[in-house]
């Protein structure tokens, strides 16, 4: 008799496997990495989707292929046109790392085939040269995401408190593992993506419609959406004070240093310290907008305050420090990061 969900699971594996597969093939969206698959699509849609959800994706993949369609093509590609096209897809290393990984594979006589050599190359951790070796060579080894972990927690109902999704992804590896078939294993480890996705949702899951029904202790507990259990990330608020300056129609920008780790290269609304002003003497120019967001683990507020040109230190009128004058009607043919893109576009947009 299994002990337990997690091995009643696994000696029902092949029937599991057969029942996700078959659903897999019948209500898989149609995604453009799917429907005419390549190694080089495979790369460069697993690296946009770190992250980021695949509606988000789709319209920067199309525009990324139409420019930039192999391996070879990226590689040459200047950094200004790689930023360029992942513009508002944020974190920028992901874009920085395709490019090096493209070079890096244009150097050599073929692709590498399996799991640990892909991780040798920029951007790839273990969950993507997971997906990459499993859809595009068929190397039988499992993704492990949040999507697959809540998937796990729930089949198994397993309500371990995890501390983190990094504690929790590796204490389901080894089922996610067992579970990989050694035929499709691609498709398998797509299929779990996407019931995560569409169907084994954080809140309000569909099981309804679940294809692994059937095999799901979590489900028969009447309250699957409670699991995984995992310890709420601890936010912290930070507060950010920048610049708007416009003078003779160019607008103040910060462009960060080409070592900057984050936005090295983009360009965003000066901070106060970047113009040699304190937050306390800008917040007393006139807030035109607050903005918040979200990233990792930090609430940030941005308060936006009009500058006049003429109460900058006089030096700062000079271009210097990553400090840029860029006329308005040149604002679409620089590189900014995704909100200052979006803030500057509503700033400068026509009243009613
Ligand atoms: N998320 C990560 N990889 C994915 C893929 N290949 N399809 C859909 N969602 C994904």
């Amino acid at each position: 008799m299994p002990k337990t969900a997690a091995d009643a699971l696994v000696s029902r594996k092949s029937d599991f496997q057969k029942a996700l597969l078959d659903w897999f093939h019948v209500h898989q969206r149609p995604l453009p990495w799917r429907t005419s698959p390549s190694l080089y699509k495979t790369v460069v849609s697993e690296l946009m989707l770190q992250q980021t959800q695949v509606k988000t994706v789709l319209p920067y993949f199309d525009r990324w292929l139409r420019a930039l369609p192999d391996f070879a093509a990226l590689a040459a590609a200047p950094e200004s046109q790689v930023l360029k096209l992942w513009e508002g897809l944020g974190y920028y290393s992901r874009a920085r790392n395709l490019h090096r990984l493209a070079k890096a594979i244009a150097a050599l006589p073929s692709a590498p085939r399996t799991p640990e050599a892909w991780r040798e190359l920029p951007g790839v951790g273990p969950y993507t040269a997971a997906a990459i070796t499993s859809i595009a060579f068929g190397a039988p080894v499992a993704c492990v995401d949040g999507n697959v972990v809540r998937i796990l927690a729930r089949l198994t109902a397993d309500d371990t408190g995890f501390r983190d999704s990094a504690s929790a992804a590796k204490a389901f590896t080894a089922l996610a593992q067992v579970l990989v078939p050694s035929l499709e294993p691609g498709d398998h480890n797509q299929a779990m993506m996407e019931l995560g996705a569409t169907v084994c949702t954080k809140a309000n899951p569909l099981c309804t419609v679940c294809p692994v029904f059937a095999f799901c202790a979590g489900a028969r507990t009447g309250q699957p959406e409670a699991l995984p259990k995992l310890a709420a990330k601890k936010m912290e608020r930070v507060s950010v004070v920048r610049v708007w300056c416009v003078r003779d129609k160019k607008l103040l920008l910060h462009r960060a240093q080409s070592s900057a780790r984050r936005l090295a290269d983009l360009h965003e609304l000066p901070r106060a310290s970047d113009v040699g002003l304190t937050d306390s003497t800008v917040s007393l120019s006139p807030l035109i907008a607050e903005k918040r967001r979200g990233i990792t683990r930090y609430q940030i507020t941005e308060s936006i305050h009009a500058i006049r040109a003429q109460d900058l230190n006089t030096d700062l009128k000079q271009e210097k420090d990553g400090l840029h004058w860029v006329p308005l009607d040149e604002l679409a043919s620089i590189t900014l990061s995704g909100p200052h893109k979006r803030w500057i576009g509503e700033m400068l947009a026509p009243r009613e």
